[in-house]
Parts: structure tokens; sequence; C-alpha cells
């Protein structure tokens, strides 16, 4: 598949090798090559998909700007970047990204709440990782009112699929008169956890909302509603989590 053809000193720029009117200065003495080949005219697009480009002799690469959105993802929607059954992507709802996103991590269908979204690999990587302990908080609507020794066995760890999980927060958030509302904190991302861990213990989830993720709270974003992370947010998320580059 082709690329978007751009002018070479417009690439030049965007590979960070100097402005645009410099770059046009360092075309015109015979520093730029486009595949091997010297070029010193103006005009030329190239296909950065496709072509090489070498300043100096040195292959550029282009800078890609990192993008980081807080989603308020709502039930119904897959947490994949393509659905071979056609059901909503929660890329979708994004409609301001120039760039590919990609969700981190996994929101069962039926699950809704705060979804990280991003085209940065390094930190999608990263913060999935289970060295980093990286928090998730969930609301989970339970069927009946799970005893105080349920909990607690919950909290302390229980075997899943032949695998301990991991302690866990939990605190009642609410006794309703057949339903309960467990607050629940983990930092593993196990397949459908929450549902399962109050599966094992006999209380049906009937409603699952993530309310924050690595300290980002949900805070009022609507369902559906996403905002661009802030420089603050930026600060919370990498403080946990060190990475070799931010931008
Ligand atoms: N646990 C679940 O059961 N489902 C989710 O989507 C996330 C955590």
């Amino acid at each position: 598949m082709m690329g978007t053809p751009v002018r070479l000193q417009k690439y030049l720029a965007q590979c960070g090798v100097a402005s645009r009117r410099k770059a046009e200065e360092l075309i015109a003495s015979g520093r730029v090559s486009v595949d091997g080949a010297i070029v010193t005219d103006m005009g030329v697009k190239i296909d950065p998909s496709h072509q090489r480009v070498a300043f100096d002799g040195t292959l550029l690469k282009q800078r890609q700007h990192k993008k980081y959105y807080l989603l308020n993802k709502p039930k119904g929607y897959v947490t994949t970047v393509s659905d071979p059954q056609g059901r909503p992507i929660v890329t979708g709802l994004i409609t301001d990204s120039s760039v590919r996103l990609f969700p981190v991590g996994r929101l069962d269908i039926d699950t809704h709440g705060a979804l990280i979204l991003t085209n940065d690999g390094e930190l999608a990587q990263k913060i999935q990782h289970p060295s980093h302990e990286v928090k998730k908080t969930y609301e989970a609507l339970v069927e009946g009112r799970p005893d105080n020794r349920k909990l607690r066995d919950l909290a302390n760890g229980i075997d899943l699929e032949g695998r301990r999980t991991s302690p866990a927060q939990l605190v009642v958030v609410e006794a309703r008169p057949h339903t309960t509302l467990i607050r629940v904190i983990i930092h593993e991302g196990r397949k459908r956890q929450v549902r399962k861990m109050f599966e094992a213990i006999g209380h049906r989830v009937i409603d699952l909302k993530r309310t924050s993720y690595g300290g980002l709270q949900l805070g009022k974003l609507p369902k559906g509603g996403y905002r661009r992370l802030t420089p603050e947010d930026l600060k919370i998320i990498f403080k946990k989590i060190p990475l070799q580059t931010k931008k």
C-alpha cells in the first residue's frame, strides 16, 4: 500500500533534521538523498512508507507525535482495533485523532469505564507488565450480599484457573436490597478477572465499571466521551512507569 506523498523539505522537518526553510538549503547543497540518489530539486515529493531518505548518509526516521486519550468506554464496544464480527470498536469513538490509536489493555464488551488509548507502543507495553503493578479500580454490582468471609478470601487471593490471584482491595460501597456495589482494586489484568473472582464466590457480576486506571480517574466523562490526557495526567502515568523516552 502506498503512503501519502510529502514534500522532501517537509519530511526532513518532520524527522527533526531542520526547519522547512533550512531543510531547503540542505537539499540544495546536496546533502539529502532519496533511495540512494542525491536530490537537489525543490519540488520532489516522497512516500515515506516506501522510500528511504538519508541526510549526510544517515537514514531518517519520521517522528510520530505521541497521543494519549482517556475514554469512558460504553458497553457494546470491543477493545480491539478491528472486529471480524463487525461490532463497534473503541477507536471509532475518538474522532479527533490524526494518528492510529490502540487501546491499552482490554475491557470486556459488556464492561464500561476508563480506557486509555494511545499510539505509544512503549507505554502500552510497559503499563500492562505485571512488574509495574498498575492499579485498576472497578465498581462491581453483584448479585446478593457476599459475606465478609468471602470478601476476605477475594482480598487475600483465590485460585482462579489454577493460579492464585494477587491480593486485592475490596470495599462495600452500597448494600442494596438484592445487590451489592463493591469497589475492587486489583493490579492484575487477567481476562474477565473481576467477573471470574465474583463467580468463584457465587455472586455474579451484573454491571462492571472501571473507575480508574493507573491513577487516572474517569471523573465526569460521559459514556462514550473522551479527553486528551493533560501534562499532569502524563506525569502520574509516567511516574509509575519509567520509560526510555516520553516524547
Ligand atoms: N475484569 C473483568 O471481568 N472484565 C473487565 O473488562 C475488566 C476486568
